[in-house]
């Protein structure tokens, strides 16, 4: 599975028979590596309703067709309200996916739409295990994910919205994934951070990690 990053929390996932894009905004995103015109997407997940991670779902769901995932009250509102196909689900709950399977896990953050709650994603896809966790503060449960053996995490490092590099630490030490890449940070002067600090401290706990720039691809 080829994991690109596309800047602040949008990567895209890519099997070769799927493509997976995740949080897309691109479009008034300084550090958009794609405009919103030319990604390929067949599914479309959005972790919550701010405007940094809705982006330009809207768009590329209706110029691609791709189905939109997101918690029910986002998909609604945001989405099937727009005449986009959905599969909207919650917090706890995994769906079989034509790729593998979706598991829709906690994140805690607001979620822009009243009644919805914000949410990370765990991606089966390819014999491979993704979890992007959207945007969240550090919380204990992320215990859990350890026993989900991820591949890899996207992680928020940014502070000020999310975990910062040293919560974000802490959560890679009780997820212990694979691989670490960091993700909203420097997008904007409030979330400035130094993402090549992070992965040292990443390293020193005996893990990997990837500094993506955006564009930039990795291959699990
Ligand atoms: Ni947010
Ligand atoms: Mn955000």
């Amino acid at each position: 599975m080829r994991i690109e990053y596309l800047g602040h929390a949008c990567f895209l996932l890519d099997d070769s028979k799927t493509k997976i894009l995740i949080d897309p905004f691109l479009s008034g995103n300084p550090l958009a590596a794609r405009s919103a015109a030319e990604v390929e997407a067949d599914y479309i997940l959005v972790t919550h309703g701010h405007h940094d991670h809705v982006g330009d779902a809207v768009d590329i769901a209706k110029r691609t067709g791709a189905v939109v995932c997101a918690v029910v009250e986002v998909a609604e509102e945001l989405f099937s309200s727009q005449g986009i196909e959905v599969r909207a689900g919650n917090i706890g709950g995994k769906m079989q996916m034509p790729f593998g399977s979706l598991k829709y896990v906690p994140a805690h953050h607001g979620s822009g739409v009243p009644g919805a709650l914000a949410c990370g994603f765990v991606v089966e896809m390819g014999g491979f295990k993704v979890y992007h966790a959207g945007d969240t503060g550090l919380f204990a449960e992320m215990e859990f994910l350890k026993d989900e053996k991820l591949d890899a995490a996207l992680l928020p490092i940014g502070d000020h919205y999310t975990m910062g590099p040293e919560d974000a630490l802490r959560a890679v030490e009780m997820i212990r994934p694979q691989l670490v890449i960091p993700m909203h940070y420097n997008t904007f002067p409030a979330i400035k951070q130094d993402p090549y600090q992070f992965k040292q401290s990443v390293q020193a706990l005996g893990l990997q990690a990837a500094v993506l720039d955006p564009g930039q691809s990795w291959r699990l």
